[in-house]
């Protein structure tokens, strides 16, 4: 029961698939007239690869690059199968719209390839692998096939991006969210350059490396030759990586210590990674509509407050802008019992989804830079905690199914291990159910 309430659960993700695809399998019929804003259709062309011992080599020779999805055995239940094939849909989709782009796809069956996943090294399963040369990705965000997509194109590019004059600087510097390294070099032929993109390559495309070979860039970025700067998200200074120059390990080795920021914003590109990164089974999780005026002020109180205590290495606040997670909302709000039209922020314990947020007792003022600090202060102390409050009241218990006696009256004879879920099942349920009228159609 401990995974199952974790709010990122991957199979109420799987489920919310089959939502996002209703536009790509053409069940929203808009015929435009017009031309250039085509939306790809799955054209039921099948272009993913049933992955097997005799296969799989020849696909790995085959692309530059092989995409595949290790998946759990195909169940004998008809409506886990019809799961099971909107994630594949999902592949299918994302292979039809990058035919050109020579990437491999296929799936591998955690049972019946359990030989194969051994030698490739896939351990966790519902999970995405992408064979690049001789490296390996996981893919650990949302199996949508738009996150998907840019996840792979931009693993096609080159892992390093050149700024060559101040308008590509500019744009640089507007990318606070990301965590960014830039380096100054003689040229692409240094040796050191050559030790940064290889190091590139291993955090590609989650972590964004830049590099300057022209002077007056590298001095508005107060770069010396050889030397890199690491930005953290969301700081307006970055650090600057001791005892230049230097090789490809001592780079990973920095990056890989430094890497979990004080603020970081949940991306689906990587929205599984972050939420188990967890610090000793809690999130401070902050709710926050960046395009809303008071979410925006909000931000900048939290930034203030993150910059201030960047030095705490067991502070890292995680931002949802809930507006990239809509699907998501309702769940949210029903799990957390937080209303996402305002900002918020809490402690969540990732084991059972418990939390505590902070109370904003005015609608309209939002805490200020010492009492959110004061707040995080609290968290930090334990003094603030997800516990306190079990004991005194059982309501945030959804287990429990004692008062409950009209409940019993009108239910018919289904077993009673079913009464335990929590609402969240009978509402996937009844989605299930409509799901299946469309889907009987295509069988
Ligand atoms: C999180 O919840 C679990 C299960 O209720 C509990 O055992 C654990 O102590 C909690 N962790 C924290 C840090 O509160």
């Amino acid at each position: 029961m401990v995974a199952t309430l974790f709010p990122l659960d991957l199979g109420s993700i799987m489920h919310h698939l089959w939502l996002m695809l209703l536009p790509f399998l053409g069940l929203v019929s808009v015929a435009p007239a017009e031309k250039g804003l085509e939306f790809p259709r799955y054209d039921g062309k099948d272009r993913v690869l049933d992955i097997n011992d005799r296969n799989y080599r020849k696909a790995m020779n085959k692309y530059s690059m092989l995409c595949l999805l290790y998946h759990e055995p195909i169940p004998d239940s008809k409506e886990l199968q019809k799961k099971h094939q909107m994630t594949e849909m999902v592949l299918e989709l994302v292979a039809q719209v990058l035919e050109e782009k020579d990437i491999g796809f296929g799936m591998v069956d955690a049972k019946k390839d359990a030989k194969v996943a051994k030698k490739l090294g896939l351990d966790e399963v519902d999970s995405v692998y992408v064979f690049k040369e001789d490296r390996v990705i996981e893919f650990d965000g949302l199996l949508s096939a738009n996150t998907m997509t840019e996840f792979l194109l931009d693993l096609l590019e080159d892992p390093v991006e050149v700024l060559d004059n101040a308008l590509e600087l500019k744009a640089f510097n507007r990318m606070d969210e990301e965590i960014r390294l830039v380096g100054f070099f003689k040229n692409q032929e240094s040796e050191h350059f050559e030790a940064f993109k290889e190091a590139a390559e291993q955090f590609q495309p989650y972590i964004k490396f830049f590099a300057t070979f022209e002077k007056t860039v590298a001095k508005q970025l107060t770069l010396k030759m050889n030397e890199v700067d690491f930005y953290e998200p969301f700081m307006e200074e970055p650090v600057t990586i001791p005892e230049k120059p230097h090789s490809e390990e001592e780079l990973v080795a920095f990056i890989t210590k430094h890497r979990r920021p004080t603020l970081r914003k949940l991306r689906a590109e990587d929205m599984f990674e972050t939420w188990e990164d967890d610090i000793e089974g809690i999130h401070i999780v902050a709710f926050a509509e960046e395009e809303d005026p008071d979410g925006f002020e909000f931000l900048e109180i939290l930034k203030e407050v993150a910059r201030d205590n960047t030095h705490l290495p067991d502070l890292s606040i995680v931002w949802i802008d809930p507006d990239d997670f809509s699907l998501l909302i309702p769940y949210w709000e029903k799990t957390f019992k937080v209303d996402l039209f305002r900002p918020q922020i809490g402690v969540v314990n990732v084991t059972d989804a418990d939390s505590v947020w902070m109370a904003m007792d005015d609608e309209e003022d939002l805490p200020t830079a010492q009492e959110l600090e004061d707040w995080i202060e609290d968290v930090l102390s334990g003094k603030v905690n997800t516990e306190d409050d079990d004991e005194e009241d059982d309501d945030d218990d959804d287990d429990d199914d004692d008062d409950d006696d009209d409940d019993d009256d009108e239910d018919d004879d289904d077993d009673d291990d079913d009464d335990d879920d929590d609402d969240d099942d009978s509402d996937e349920d009844e989605d299930d159910d409509d799901d299946d009228d469309d889907d009987d159609d295509d069988e």
